[in-house]
């Protein structure tokens, strides 16, 4: 039985894996604390994971039935995310393994993501494995625990636009829910936003030209009624345009045998159907989470944690968690 610990951000969360199956898996969301400002205030985040963290863990055991002794492997998310709420569950995390004497695992919350589609699945290798999230859009090629970053997020990542936007417009955080809804009934072309591309070649996701774009229609013409609708389903197409895009160039160059989308944009329906329309046409195996995973959520750690632990990755109870990954946005390399 593996304990899988989730604070990188504003989701205190755990969960009891055994053997690929999840036991259980509880997630306390802290939206309600940020929905006033428009985003996550990090100080506040860390104090509610601390508040949270022990009755969390303790619901996560009880679902599952499981006694604490016999949790024989503890895995966190180490990188990336805001570094107070990452501290509070790796911290956690340390004691709880020194405690009851059994081996630690730091996860990266990004791979995490990857690993949450294959959950009830086997993953067909190469694996194009994409996340788009709040805090990254990333890309890997992933050959079974091996990661080669193949993009990254170069400013803005895909759900950022789409929160900064919902702020701009008074819509409250996160942006990414209430613009799918009220997107359901406009018309995705109605405004003109073009794919992004880098004038480099490179296939790095960028969407902060596209936020400031939409941020600058908003300051002219305030949309209203109809035309709000029409505004959100039209950016809401852009966003997924550039994954779309990416996707496309990347499967044409790494030529994997699968690709999973992943992340807490994921679980947005146009992008899933526009996905598997993709994966069609290219002929290719798509893997996309349950919606249940799509979030932040300790599911996908402890999954990935368990795969680490048998495959002999150990954590120094020294090693400290750390907010940047190689993924993370204008980093080359750290660590
Ligand atoms: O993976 P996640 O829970 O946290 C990070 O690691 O960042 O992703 C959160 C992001 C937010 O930007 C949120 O707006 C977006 O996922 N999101 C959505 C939807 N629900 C959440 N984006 C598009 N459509 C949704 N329905
Ligand atoms: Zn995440």
């Amino acid at each position: 039985m593996i304990l899988g610990i989730e604070t990188s951000c504003d989701e205190t969360a755990a969960a009891v894996v055994y053997g690929g199956k999840i036991l259980s898996s509880v997630v306390r969301s802290q939206v309600d604390l940020f929905r006033e400002f428009g985003g996550i205030v990090p100080e506040i985040s860390s104090r509610r994971h601390l508040e949270l963290i022990q009755v969390m863990v303790e619901q996560a055991l009880s679902r599952a039935g499981v006694d604490l002794k016999e949790i024989k492997g503890v895995a966190a998310t180490k990188k990336p995310g805001l570094i107070g709420s990452l501290l509070v569950g790796y911290s956690y995390a340390k004691a709880l393994a020194y405690g009851l004497d059994v081996p630690l695992v730091g996860v990266d919350h990004l791979h995490a993501h990857v690993y949450s589609a294959e959950i009830g699945r086997k993953f067909e290798f190469p694996l194009l494995g994409i996340v788009v999230s709040g805090g990254h859009s990333a890309a890997y090629m992933v050959e079974g625990l091996k990661f080669k970053t193949v993009a990254r997020t170069r400013d803005d990542a895909a759900g950022e636009a789409l929160d900064k936007v919902a702020k701009k417009l008074g819509l409250g955080y996160p942006g990414g829910p209430v613009i799918e809804r009220m997107a359901r009934e406009g018309n995705p072309h109605a405004y003109d936003f073009s794919v992004v591309r880098l004038k480099d070649g490179s296939l790095d996701f960028s969407y902060s030209g596209l936020k400031s774009q939409a941020i600058r229609i908003i300051e002219r013409e305030m949309p209203q009624g109809k035309r709000l609708r029409d505004f959100l389903a039209s950016f809401q197409r852009a966003v997924v345009d550039q994954i779309i895009d990416r996707m496309e160039s990347l499967v044409k160059i790494y030529r994997p045998s699968s690709v999973a989308i992943t992340g807490g944009v994921s679980i947005n329906q146009h992008l899933r159907d526009r996905a598997r329309a993709f994966a069609r046409k290219a002929g290719v195996k798509l893997y996309l989470p349950e919606k249940k995973y799509c979030g932040d959520n300790a599911a996908m750690v402890g999954y990935l944690g368990e795969k680490l632990l048998e495959a002999g990755f150990r954590e120094d109870l020294f090693s400290t968690p750390f907010p940047r990954t190689e993924a993370s946005k204008g980093v080359k390399q750290f660590r």
